[in-house]
């Protein structure tokens, strides 16, 4: 590697030391076994530094959930590595495991799935607050959460089946704040809602990363919303990285002929 300042690599300014908070080199995943086995992900390079936002695109199968999933310790890949701050996670003992369930948080496609139905909104959002021993006042940092996400404190008491879709994706995302994650980590956050909802939710997202400095590692089918909330973009094609760099230019001069069809296929804003 060139350490040299002159590098075009992104500066990895928030962290101490220089590696990527999380990394995936070589990375291989297949499902199945022997002869059933399909490779879905082949080879796969991805650094993600403190304080960066990417987004991960590509179409239905494509890998992107499959790739979030191993990037969050989720599944184990076939071949090669995926480290958090240097480290190969899956060689990570017990203390170091909860500190990345911590740092890295996830948000998921669909709030209606994503939250127990029998949990009132306070204990779903205290939850992740006590699972990992976060000590102080959780009540008033619950309060604290869902004012930050827009939504009314006195609304602990209530169910998640009480809300919107919108709303249920503004619990979800005050619960992944819950332990002051490093990385917020969205599986297609928005595509569940309704287009004026959407909007909201990105909005939401970007006031949350400019606030919080947070990263942020986002998939979505969507290449708009990613060239809104993401600096950097990688295109995933049947399990490849095809394409990547910052979402201008990727997404205003795309190099790669399979980002060119996906960019093809977006209708034109007026
Ligand atoms: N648990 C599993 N067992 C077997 N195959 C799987 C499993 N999960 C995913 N796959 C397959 O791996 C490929 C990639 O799936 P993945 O869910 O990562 O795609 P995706 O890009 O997230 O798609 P979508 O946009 O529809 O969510 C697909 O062909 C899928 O059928
Ligand atoms: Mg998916």
């Amino acid at each position: 590697m060139d350490p040299t300042p002159e590098d075009d690599q992104p500066v990895p300014g928030l962290t101490t030391d220089d590696a990527p908070l999380l990394a995936l080199h070589g990375v291989h995943k297949a499902y199945g076994r022997g002869a059933r086995s399909t490779l879905v992900l082949h080879g796969i390079d991805l650094e993600v530094h403190a304080g960066a936002s990417l987004g991960i695109v590509g179409e239905s199968g494509a890998g992107k959930s499959t790739l979030l999933s191993l990037l969050m310790g989720l599944s184990a890949p076939t071949a090669g590595t995926v480290r958090f701050r240097g480290r190969e996670l899956r060689r990570a003992r017990a203390g170091r495991m909860r500190d990345f369930r911590r740092a890295v948080q996830l948000v998921f496609q669909d709030p209606r799935s994503s939250l127990d139905p029998r949990m009132t909104v306070g204990r779903i959002v205290r939850e992740p607050l006590e699972s990992l021993g976060i000590p102080g006042a959780h009540g008033e940092r619950v309060d604290e959460l869902l004012e930050a996400v827009g939504l009314e404190p006195g609304m602990v008491s209530r169910y998640p089946g009480e809300f919107s879709g919108g709303q249920r994706q503004r619990i979800a995302i005050a619960r992944a704040l819950a332990p002051e994650p490093e990385v917020l980590v969205a599986d297609e956050p928005v595509s569940a809602l309704d287009v004026s909802v959407r909007a909201q939710i990105v909005e939401l997202l970007g006031r949350l990363k400019a606030e919080l400095g947070m990263t942020l590692v986002m998939v979505s089918h969507d290449i708009a919303i990613v060239g809104q909330l993401c600096e950097e973009t990688v295109i995933l094609h049947d399990g490849r990285i095809v394409e990547r760099g910052r979402s201008l230019d990727v997404l205003t001069a795309p190099q790669d002929a399979y980002t060119q069809r996906l960019l093809a296929a977006v209708p034109r804003l007026p």
